[in-house]
């Protein structure tokens, strides 16, 4: 097994920041590459879904700025794992499920893009990264939330190939959608996600970029495993 090559204590304690658009692979490769390393996992797309599911709940205009950046500085948002699976809280309430609806999913790229939004978010990310030892995935962590990431991985794939993933992880959840609908949802989130002005997605001068449309999770994980071997000290 992998994990057994690894010389984790050369490996303790680092910091591996992984961005890409939707759909890309990020959250199972970080989850995993997490898993096999003994590290925790911090999903920020989560925390921005979660401030995302609250506020729809609570009739805050998604174009509301003032009140989501109050709300994003104190609304207590925890992961807890089990069984594998990382689970999301607001105030104690689950909301693992709910905060990948397509509602939540047609609204957060517009919440995310206040600035208040995300200087309150990118403060809780720095603090739950403060230790190391973390894979962190999502949309600015190569670039604003862990600059100094020991390890930054861009992960890219086709737009066709990323609205098939998420068509499928949306018939698991039962939602019936087609793959015509994820493409133009993706593009539109792509376009929300790199063009606005605050912390837009784009690829860190020092990461390693991996097209990903090719690849099976698993390829992705033995990937960035090498080039953990390769680049980390
Ligand atoms: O990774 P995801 O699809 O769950 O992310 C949901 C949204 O959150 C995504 O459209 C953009 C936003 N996001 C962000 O702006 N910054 C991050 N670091 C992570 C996600």
């Amino acid at each position: 097994m992998n994990e057994r090559k690894l010389n984790l204590s050369r490996l303790k304690g680092k910091i591996i920041a992984i961005d890409g658009p939707a759909g890309s692979g990020k959250s199972t490769t970080a989850k995993i590459l997490a898993a096999r390393l003994g590290y925790s996992y911090l999903d920020t797309g989560a925390m921005y879904r979660a401030l995302t599911y609250f506020a729809l709940k609570n009739n805050i205009s998604p174009s509301d700025s003032t009140k989501l950046s109050a709300l994003a500085k104190k609304l207590p948002i925890e992961f807890k794992t089990d069984a594998d699976v990382n689970r999301v809280f607001i105030n104690g309430e689950d909301v693992t499920e709910p905060i990948r609806s397509p509602e939540v999913t047609r609204h957060v790229s517009e919440i995310a893009a206040h600035q208040g939004v995300r200087k309150a978010m990118v403060a809780k990310q720095k603090q739950l990264g403060k230790n190391g030892s973390i894979v962190a995935e999502g949309r600015d962590t190569t670039t604003v939330v862990f600059p100094d990431a020991d390890l930054k991985v861009y992960l890219s794939a086709s737009v066709k190939e990323r609205a098939g993933r998420r068509l499928l992880d949306m018939t698991k959840m039962g939602v019936s959608t087609t793959l015509e609908e994820q493409m133009a949802d993706i593009q539109k989130r792509d376009a929300h996600d790199s063009q606005r002005r605050h912390s837009p997605l784009k690829k860190a001068k020092d990461a390693f970029t991996v097209d990903t449309t090719d690849m099976t999770i698993e390829d992705q994980v033995e990937y960035i495993i090498s080039l953990m071997r390769s680049v980390l000290k």
